[in-house]
């Protein structure tokens, strides 16, 4: 540390949430850098469970500042929600600040969201339909609407309009919407904007300040490398960057002030929505795999698409990421299996064979994964908290991981619990050991 990066490393879903509560006991401010409420990050803490859409998941962390950064882009009603559930379970939410840079994601971005989706049919992306892609749309087109603009009746409501004239063909089905009423929508915004002032800030100065102090700070991805809008498997993605370059860019900070980029994976593969997935199962092995991972989306409930782990993508994610730690997590998941599958390369529709992630869409839309076997382990792995307890062939398979990839492991995850974690000694340079005593 001091800046550390968190990203997925995979199709989302990694267990980001998890890592990030845990890191947050030695950082001193989260700050959260691109996506909006698409994401949802699960903490099981103290016997409760938490799921956070848009707060950083350091918030569960007593006076850890929790950022919302400018490249973030925020539905206020989402957020207001989301306090208003944190306080009603006893969390302080004082420390957060939203960058007054951020856009907003607006009630016609949901409606396009829909009827996009609606109008490619079975070509559909399968997008968390919460206004993502929209809300990017317009931050590029230079209509969007910003967090500060919540405070300015007169700019919030030209910016509407100005917003909506280029849109108002495709808003034609919807024009008796009362969620589309230029003063309904305004007057509606103006409440959030009152709700949130107080937590609206420069972020930017507030991230600078503790990392001049010496501080540690973790940048928190949403999503994962391979949904990333440059370098996954597009038109199948998300609007923004989910890659580890992007924490500076929507935290406002330089690269230099990056020490440690950590990888977050499963020890398996998942992907909610659409889109190429070479090492997908169907079948029962699918299904237990699901059942006993608990795969299903955090915001949407869709039962996630189960696969092997791939690590001719994760090597990809490790090279556009510059990933120098993995966590891997729902190792324990895999018990029980008798053998375990890596995915080490692809075979094309004619045979063709790739070590690295093609960059064409129709090869990767028809290659298949060429896998090595790696025998599984029986037991338990759930209490295990130290590398040494772990069985044998847990330990080995990891190992296969960490080589091919060229990535050393920080952390493994063995269970939903906080206290389900083993570090290894390339995490202690994350605060993981003392994270691990403390746990226990
Ligand atoms: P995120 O979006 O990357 O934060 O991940 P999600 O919260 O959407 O999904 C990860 C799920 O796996 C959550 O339900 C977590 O509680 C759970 N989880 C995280 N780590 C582990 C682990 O090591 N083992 C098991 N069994 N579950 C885990
Ligand atoms: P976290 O942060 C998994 C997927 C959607 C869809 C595609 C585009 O919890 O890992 P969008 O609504 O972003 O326009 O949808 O991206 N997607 C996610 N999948 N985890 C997420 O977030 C995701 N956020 C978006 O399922 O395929
Ligand atoms: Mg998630």
């Amino acid at each position: 540390m001091p800046g550390i990066v968190l990203v997925g490393a995979q199709w989302g879903d990694e267990g980001k949430g998890k890592v990030t509560d845990l890191l947050a006991e030695h950082a001193h401010a989260v700050v959260r850098f691109q996506g909006g409420n698409n994401a949802g990050h699960t903490i099981v803490r103290d016997g409760r469970t938490w799921k956070l859409h848009l707060i950083p998941s350091g918030i569960l962390q007593r006076d850890t500042l929790c950022l919302i950064g400018n490249g973030v882009v925020v539905d206020p009603k989402v957020l207001t929600d989301e306090l208003d559930e944190l306080r009603s379970r006893g969390v302080d939410t004082e420390c957060l600040r939203i960058s007054a840079n951020a856009h907003l994601i607006m009630p016609y971005h949901l409606l396009l969201d829909h009827a996009g989706e609606a109008k490619l049919g079975k070509l559909q992306i399968g997008t968390t339909r919460r206004g993502i892609g929209p809300c990017y749309a317009d931050k590029a087109a230079r209509l969007g609407i910003r967090v500060q603009d919540l405070l300015d009746e007169k700019i919030l409501k030209k910016k509407i309009i100005a917003a909506l004239e280029p849109k108002r063909l495709s808003l034609r089905p919807f024009a008796k919407d009362p969620r589309l009423d230029l003063q309904t929508m305004t007057e509606e915004y103006l409440t959030y904007g009152h709700r949130l002032e107080r937590y609206i800030a420069d972020t930017i100065r507030l991230v600078h300040e503790q990392l001049e102090q010496g501080n540690n700070v973790v940048f928190e991805g949403a999503q994962g490398a391979l949904l990333d809008i440059d370098h996954g498997t597009y038109p199948f993605v998300t609007s923004s960057n989910p890659v580890a370059g992007a924490a500076c860019v929507g935290a406002g900070v330089g690269p230099k002030q990056i020490d440690e980029i950590v990888g977050v994976i499963k020890a398996y593969g998942t992907r909610v929505g659409a889109g190429p997935f070479p090492t997908e199962l169907d079948g029962p092995l699918a299904d237990e795999i699901r059942e006993r991972g608990g795969e299903y989306g955090t915001t949407t409930g869709r039962p996630r698409r189960v696969g092997w782990l791939d690590l001719v993508a994760l090597r990809y994610a490790a090279r556009i990421n510059s990933l120098t730690g993995l966590a891997v997590m729902k190792l324990d998941v895999l018990s029980g299996l008798e053998r375990i599958r890596v995915c080490t390369r692809y075979r094309g529709a004619e045979g063709a064979e790739f070590e690295d992630f093609p960059y064409h869409q129709t090869v990767l839309h028809h290659v298949s994964g060429e896998y090595v076997e790696l025998p599984g382990w029986a037991e338990d792995i759930t209490e295990c908290r130290e590398e040494s307890e772990l069985p044998p062939a847990a330990r080995d398979y990891l190992q296969f991981v960490a080589d091919f990839v060229n990535v050393p492991i920080a952390l493994i995850g063995v269970g939903p619990r906080r206290d389900q974690v083993v570090w290894t000694p390339a995490g202690a340079r994350m605060g993981g050991v003392a994270t691990s005593a403390g746990a226990r």
